[in-house]
Parts: structure tokens; C-alpha cells; sequence
């Protein structure tokens, strides 16, 4: 039997709990067709003397043990099936009751009350070039090789840059990327003094990843490399970043836990409610439950309505006051040492266009424990910084770079880290309010940076920075069975605010 046969065995037998001792794999890799041995098996060790298989497997008793003379060979460890394949946790990792410790929430920025724009061409202007400032300054910050030119005077001055040895720097806005028929890829470069044409070349021999992948319009990038000899191209030689290096992260003193959660959907009829029920019970009496201070709640608690076309087909609560009052009481049901931090994602009642505000005070007034803040919130708990956004814009670097996947969503938040913005591309799927200001700029790295909207699933170290990919309290809904996507759903992260470990909880 070949090895991807004994995948698929493995991963079904994972699935519906069924346990395989040693010497059973081997019988099975014997069969003919084991899978209609363990199709018929139920949860628990598989017994193939069951389905009539004249088999005897060692077990644990002492006359078995007592048969092996020789040679003892030390045997692998059976493997512990855990059907979602989330990793074990330590309680060790996650030392304090959140009823021990006091509230320590300090917020650093959020749109609400602070939007300034009127949404005319000023605005927009000025956003870009704060944008461009900021970002500039963290790549000048991260070493160029030589002195950085306005765009405006390289282009005056491009004689002196031309050939490999006379290298130019400029740092600007990628405007139009696309490749050429050869594979290049070529985007117009812009600041505030003009714009030029930059290339960079297909090298199958010294590959460069931004070729590959393609890079989001908007994006602030710094390029060195020097002029064509007749001016027309800017020929790349290397692209520049801000710098992202490795770093501690804060540990804070009490040793408390947060835990994430996104885009809950009350009022769909997808919405998992028995599972919520679970997971309150679960807080209630579990140890790690016990630690949970602070449940983040990243955006699209409801599902709202009219968001999409024939939206109320798919709603099992069609009034969106109620959709919001119905989560209030399943919020109640939470233990009353969890503190909720709820802002708004795509779906809920609040301007579409991010920075979005918080939800209105009338919304507001159903909630006893919740404090409200808008979308993106940077925020410290305890002196742990984190970063909470909801995630809209990963659809634009799903549809933008070739590398990223809905599979991955983590992939984007890696790229928003590395380019330092949320939400770079305008006038993509992701709506913007062009603040004078440009805070979706990050401009400080957080501990903890927290997104969801793609109802996946992940939690991962980047560079000293946990990234959570927050689960989804919603099963697979109909488009998403159109497109094949399969979500992953009821999934709680916890991650301690002292030890920085984390554990993923699965509900479904
Ligand atoms: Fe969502
Ligand atoms: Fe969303």
C-alpha cells in the first residue's frame, strides 16, 4: 500500500476518534482495502478481530508482554490523536486567575471621535504624504546604500545614473504594478516631487520573491538600482523595507490570559450557537477558562443586514437591532471575570470605511461588561501591546500577490508587517476614509497583532510578534461552499499575557 494510503486512514481515523494501537497499522497495510475495515469502526481503540480479521494485536497485559523474548526493541511512542491537530498546552504557561488581578486597559489610538476628513482631495492628499513620510523614515532608518534622492531630481539628474556602478535610491507609492509578457514586474514609483518607471527583472538565476508574488499598489517601497540609457526605465536592483527585526516581547507582571474570538455572526442561520453555549460552560469550569481576563472580539459580531445581495435568505434574526441584542445576552452567559473589548469588522452597524468608529452609544447601552472601540485599535493590556484589526484588506492581498492565499491568511498579515500599513491599496476592496493623518500606518510593533474576517484559523510566532488569525463563530456558508472554502470554526485562542505561550480551544 502506498504511504499517501495510510494518510488518508490516519487523517479519517483522526477525525472520528478512532485509535490505532501498534501492530495494527501493519495488519491494515496488509488488506486490500483497509478503508472498509475502519469505515464501519466506531470511536475508540480499532479492534480488527471485530470485523472478523484473525488478528491478535499486543496489548498491554502482562501475558502478552511476557511472550516477547527477544530482541526488545524500543518501540515508538503511539501518537495521541487530537482530531483538530491543534498543539497540547501547558498549565504551567498560564499561571494567574483573572480573578486575582485588576483591569489594565490602556488604548492608544482608535478612530472613535477622532475623525478629522471631509473626504475632499486635500485630504486624500494629505494622507498619502503622511503616509509617505512615515513610512520613509522607517526605511531610511533601516540603511539604503547610498543617499536617498527626491524622485524629481534623480529623474534631472539621471546621466549620473546610469550603469551598474552609478547606483540611485529613491523611496515612494507603488502606482500600477504589473508584469510584462517576459515576467518582469514594472510599477510607476511616486513622491511629492514627480514619478518614474521602475522595473524589476525576472532572474531565474537570483530569483527576487516581490517578482513572484506581485506587490499591492500604494504600498510605500524603497528602490536602488540606476536609469536606462535613454532615461525612459529605473532598472531595480534592490527593493527596501522598513526594518522588522527579531524582538522580546513585554511580559507583563500578572500573568493573566487573553483570548481572541471574530466575526460571530449572530442572526445568520450559520451562526454556531449551541457551540457558544459549550464554550461559556467551558470558561466557567475549566482551569485555563479560569486564567481568561480579557476575550478580544475582532469585528462582524453580527451578521447585519443588507450586506450582500439576498443577505435575508440566510438570516435567522432579519432585524439588526435584534441581531445585536441577541449577542448582548450571549455575551452574559461569558463568566463575569472575562472583560469583552469588541470593534467593528465589515458587517456591523457602523461606516464601512476604515479607520471605522465604534458602535453607536444606542447599541452600546445592551452591554454590561464590553468596552467598544473602533477598527483598527491599538491598545495595551497590562503594558502588552496589541494591535487589533479586523482584516478586511486581506482580501486586496489575496487578489493582489500571487503567494497569498485565503488558506494563509497569516501570509498577509506577515506582508502588513512587513510594509508597515494595514490597508495599503485605495480604491481596492477595502473602503478608506482618507484621514489627514494616515493611522493605519503601523508605527510601532505590537506584541500581539490580531485580525480575523477570513473566518480561518491560526496562531503563530513572527519575529517576536504572536499573530492570531482569530477563529470564526460561523459554519460554512453558502458562497463560501460555491467557492470551496472551508472555514474553521469555534476555534477560542488563548494566549497569556506573562508567558506569551498559547492554546487553542476547539468548540465544534
Ligand atoms: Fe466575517
Ligand atoms: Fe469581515
Amino acid at each position: 500500500m502506498a504511504q499517501a494510503d495510510w494518510q488518508d486512514i490516519l487523517q479519517y481515523c483522526m477525525a472520528n476518534g478512532i485509535l490505532i494501537k501498534r501492530g495494527v497499522k501493519e495488519k491494515l497495510l496488509e488488506m486490500d482495502n483497509p478503508m472498509s475495515i475502519v469505515e464501519k469502526a466506531e470511536p475508540g481503540f480499532l479492534k480488527l478481530e471485530d470485523f472478523g480479521a484473525p488478528v491478535k494485536v499486543l496489548d498491554e497485559s502482562p501475558a502478552d508482554l511476557a511472550r516477547v523474548i527477544a530482541p526488545l526493541v524500543e518501540t515508538a511512542p503511539v501518537p495521541v490523536f487530537k482530531i483538530h491537530g491543534l498543539a497540547d498546552y501547558n498549565m504551567d504557561d498560564f499561571p494567574m486567575k483573572a480573578t486575582d488581578a485588576s483591569s489594565d486597559i490602556e488604548v492608544h489610538w482608535e478612530i472613535t471621535g477622532n475623525s478629522v476628513t471631509e473626504g475632499r482631495m486635500d485630504d486624500i492628499r494629505s494622507c498619502f504624504n503622511d503616509r509617505l513620510k512615515k513610512i520613509k523614515q522607517m526605511i531610511v532608518k533601516a540603511g539604503l546604500p547610498t543617499r536617498c534622492s527626491d524622485i524629481a531630481r534623480l529623474q534631472s539628474e539621471r546621466i549620473r545614473f546610469t550603469g551598474y556602478e552609478n547606483i540611485a535610491c529613491a523611496i515612494g507609492l507603488v502606482n500600477e504594478p504589473r508584469s510584462t509578457k517576459n515576467g518582469h514586474l514594472i510599477f510607476d514609483l511616486e513622491d511629492h516631487t514627480g514619478a518614474m518607471t521602475c522595473l524589476l527583472r525576472k532572474d531565474d538565476e537570483d530569483p527576487n520573491p516581490v517578482v513572484t508574488s506581485g506587490i499591492l499598489p500604494d504600498n510605500v517601497i524603497g528602490v536602488s538600482g540606476s536609469f536606462s540609457r535613454d532615461g525612459d526605465l529605473f532598472y531595480i536592483s534592490d527593493l527596501h523595507w522598513p526594518d522588522l527585526p527579531n524582538r522580546q516581547r513585554v511580559n507583563a507582571e500578572q500573568g493573566v490570559s487573553v483570548a481572541f474570538l471574530s466575526d460571530i455572526h449572530v442572526g445568520s442561520k450559520t451562526f454556531l450557537e449551541d457551540q457558544w453555549y459549550k464554550m461559556a460552560q467551558w470558561m466557567r469550569e475549566d482551569p485555563l477558562g479560569h486564567t481568561i481576563k480579557y476575550l478580544i472580539l475582532s469585528g462582524d459580531v453580527v451578521d447585519g443586514v443588507g450586506i450582500y445581495p439576498n443577505q435575508d435568505k440566510e438570516l435567522a434574526i432579519t432585524d439588526l437591532y435584534h441581531q445585536y441584542s441577541h449577542f448582548a445576552r450571549l455575551i452574559e452567559l461569558l463568566p463575569d471575570w472575562v472583560e469583552c473589548i469588541l470593534l467593528p469588522g465589515n458587517h456591523d452597524a457602523v461606516r464601512p470605511a476604515e479607520p471605522q468608529p465604534a458602535l453607536e452609544p444606542d447599541i452600546q447601552q445592551d452591554y454590561n461588561t464590553t468596552k467598544f472601540v473602533g477598527n483598527p485599535c491599538e491598545f495595551s493590556l497590562h503594558g502588552v501591546r496589541l494591535l487589533s484589526y479586523h482584516g478586511k484588506s486581506i482580501d486586496d492581498f489575496v487578489a493582489g500577490m500571487r503567494t497569498i492565499t485565503y488558506g494563509s491568511p497569516v501570509d498577509a498579515m506577515k506582508q502588513m508587517m512587513l510594509q508597515r500599513h494595514l490597508a495599503p491599496q485605495w480604491g481596492g476592496k477595502t473602503p478608506l476614509s482618507p484621514e489627514p493623518q494616515d493611522n493605519l500606518v503601523i508605527s510601532t510593533i505590537p506584541d500581539i497583532f490580531v485580525t480575523g474576517h477570513v473566518h480561518g484559523h491560526s496562531c503563530i510566532n513572527h519575529k517576536g510578534t504572536t499573530l492570531v488569525c482569530s477563529s470564526t463563530w460561523q459554519d460554512q456558508t453558502s458562497y463560501q461552499r460555491m467557492l470551496g472554502f472551508q472555514p474553521q470554526p469555534c476555534i477560542l485562542t488563548v494566549v497569556n499575557l506573562g508567558t506569551h505561550k498559547t492554546a487553542s480551544i476547539p468548540f465544534a
